[in-house]
């Protein structure tokens, strides 16, 4: 599949350019630099409607046409954008349905970006038109390796043509009034319904209180899923539209965030032809968060072509405090991508602009407009090696035996709850799973709670508290089979509807956990229990659960409160397989102990043992092992080379247990073939 999408020789370099900002006179000097720093793919046209539609009646390309030439004769690819991303002035003032309402109900005016409401007619047709001339335009360019549509789609309506399709969508989802009043359960509160008319949507002026809290939490969800899909088909208008005159050249929108929580992105994974990411971490986030933003991503294309998109070359500018990369950090990063799966490495951008909010955002070309500065030496430097890095790696998979179950409506029903504790956040459970895992280099692949199971020896599934139709049978299956599942508190509660699951907890999960939680004590953030788990002592927070065994063994119990001596830890024999319960929120180097426990007993291996701070990461392809080995750390770190290899970026060979020495930040690709 990877070939017939992904059309490079190489691992894509390149990024964000924005000629249309410049005097043409300052293109060739640019060209000159980009060449020299080894760039080779050109992300154009991303803000342009503006210049390509002056007028309703008007388009012209004739500044694109000279930038399309411009790109082709310096042998440019182009991941070409369709710049409905920011909608004209003129179509603001003269339609202001296509201005979004936000959530307090305060109506937008022209401004800023990503505020089309994703339900006006009229964004609709004209984002679709636009897309449309530009493919029929552009079609004989063949270094076009990518569609861009839009930017960054994301943020939400609340506006009268949103609640029209909000109801046409309901309509669709339950058929009837009656349907939809027992699956929102409108009996509470006197909230039942007996026109469609009077379905308004959930905000600050109905339902909520704030943006996560929420009276009637069904109606919500439906919300955000409603939202998500109406955004999506503004991305599939614009893809058929492209797909019209350039059925061979893929299609894709750059993501954001790694985990967005707006826009169910499994579900847009399916409708794009490559998946791409705009990596941006903030200073908080760990290299653990990073590497599983880019796995989350990564996954969502079930093998499809992985692409870095957007990353900063140095500063992001939209942080109270916009530190520098250090000497190092962009290449490293840039490779720990590529370990993870990506096969183009782009930057957001190329050149600063002089004006507006992101002229202080890193960039390529500097203001100083030339080629002598650090970070200009560093991009360069990358963009040498994996110049001669060639066709290396590309398409290589990532294989993994553990799946960790990620699920965003799971995640909104999660964080609409009232109760039972506001610090339940459901990214945060995964990453301490996530995160154990990653430290052990074991890898992983994220899936949905629809995904096929059956290829995995582990799966973890953090919280599942939104049980949706069929993955408690898929889960059976795969424990019976003898698979190894582990959950936690709070799952199995509700169905799709978030309608409670009754006769216990934790609902459908119950038989394969073998256990009956019966009530669940929320801890304030000053209060901990404990439990001895494996001869050690463990902190318990936030949340634990009391329950009883109905099969399980307890493997742990509490120490203190009037549930002490109940079990916390639990594992059930199921069929072939086990089913591991963890009861509440455990210190963090509990996490690290359960894994490497369960992935011991599984044979389970990491691709090498690293010390803490340095990432060990595989792809393969046909026979070829690449092992990516990255040291996030400030100083020099060892590992011992797993089997006789070479590294592909110093050159040297290694045999096997070889101490391999790397410098901080530093990377090395070990390069081996699988004998026959
Ligand atoms: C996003 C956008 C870009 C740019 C960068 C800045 O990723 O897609 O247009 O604004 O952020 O970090
Ligand atoms: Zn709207």
């Amino acid at each position: 599949m990877w070939e017939k999408i992904w059309k490079t020789d190489k691992i894509a370099y390149g990024g964000d350019y924005n000629p249309e900002q410049w005097p043409e006179d300052t293109w060739e000097e640019d060209m000159r630099l980009l060449k020299l720093a080894h760039i080779d793919t050109l992300t154009l046209n991303v803000f342009s409607w503006a210049m390509l539609q002056p007028s309703e009646d008007e388009y012209r390309f004739e500044k694109l046409d000279k930038i399309m030439e411009m790109a082709k004769s310096h042998q440019m690819n182009v991941c070409l954008a369709t710049s409905t991303g920011a909608h004209p002035a003129w179509m603001a003032r003269k339609y202001p349905e296509v201005l979004r309402t936000d959530f307090t109900g305060i109506k937008r005016k022209f401004g800023a970006r990503h505020n089309s409401c994703p339900n006006s007619p009229i964004y609709r047709k004209y984002s679709v038109r636009l897309a449309e001339k530009l493919a029929e335009r552009y079609q004989k360019y063949d270094n076009i390796i990518g569609w861009h549509i839009s930017n960054e789609f994301g943020g939400e309506c609340y506006c009268e043509n949103c609640e029209k399709a909000f109801r046409v969508w309901l309509k669709k989802r339950y058929g009837t009034l009656e349907e939809l009043n027992r699956v929102w359960n409108t009996a509470f509160w006197g909230h039942t319904f007996y026109d469609w008319q009077e379905i308004v949507l959930p905000d600050r002026r109905t339902e909520h209180f704030s943006e996560n809290e929420t009276m009637a939490q069904t109606i919500s969800l439906d919300y955000k899923r409603f939202n998500s899909d109406s955004i999506l088909d503004c991305f599939r208008l614009e893809y058929e539209a492209v797909k019209k005159y350039t059925p061979d050249i893929p299609v894709t929108t750059n993501l954001m965030e790694g985990a967005y929580k707006g826009l169910d992105y499994r579900k847009w994974g399916k409708y794009m032809d490559f998946i791409s990411w705009d990596n941006y971490p903030s200073n908080a986030d760990s290299f653990s968060k990073i590497a599983f933003s880019h796995n989350l991503m990564h996954s969502l294309g079930d093998g499809k072509p992985f692409v870095l998109m957007e990353q900063t070359p140095s500063a992001q500018n939209w942080q109270p405090v916009n530190a520098l990369k250090r000497p190092g950090v962009m290449r490293l990063w840039s490779y720990q991508a590529v370990a993870h799966g990506a096969d183009a490495v782009l930057f957001f951008q190329l050149k600063r602009s002089i004006g507006s909010c992101e002229k202080y955002h890193g960039a390529v070309i500097d203001h100083a407009g030339h080629e002598h500065t650090r970070v200009f030496r560093e991009v360069a430097q990358l963009g040498e090696e994996l110049a001669k890095l060639g066709g290396e790696i590309l398409g290589a998979s990532k294989p993994a035996e553990v799946a960790l179950m990620f699920d965003w409506e799971n995640w909104w029903a999660i964080e609409y709850s009232a109760g039972p504790s506001k610090y339940l956040k459901y990214l945060d459970e995964i990453l301490n799973y996530y995160t154990a895992l990653h430290r052990q280099n074991i890898a992983v692949d994220v899936v949905g709670e629809e995904d096929d199971l059956s290829a995995y020896k582990v799966v973890i599934a953090p919280v599942l508290y939104m049980t949706k139709p069929g993955v408690d049978e898929r889960i059976r299956e795969f424990v019976r089979t003898g698979g190894t599942f582990v959950t936690t508190f709070f799952s199995g509660y509700v169905d799709e509807n978030d309608l409670v699951v009754i006769g216990g907890y934790p609902g459908k999960l119950r038989d394969i956990l073998g256990i009956w939680v019966e009530e669940i004590d929320a801890l304030p953030e000053t209060k901990e229990n404990s439990f001895v788990y494996g001869g050690q002592t463990y902190r318990a927070g936030m949340l634990c659960d009391i329950m009883h065994l109905e099969g399980a063994r307890s493997l742990a119990e509490y120490q203190e409160d009037f549930y002490a001596g109940t079990p916390v830890i639990t594992c059930n024999s199921f069929g072939q397989g086990q089913a591991y319960y963890v009861g509440t929120r455990p210190e963090e180097s509990f996490y690290g102990r359960l894994i490497e426990e369960i992935c011991q007993k599984q044979q389970i291996c990491p691709p090498a043992e690293t010390p803490l701070g340095v990432e060990a990461v595989e792809r393969i392809r046909d026979k070829e092992h690449y092992l990516f080995v990255l040291n996030h750390k400030e100083g020099v770190e060892k590992i011992s080379v797993p089997v006789a290899c070479n590294d592909l970026l110093s050159g040297k060979s290694y045999q096997e247990q070889e101490q391999l020495e790397l410098a901080a930040k530093g990377v090395a690709i070990l390069k081996w073939a699988e004998s026959e």
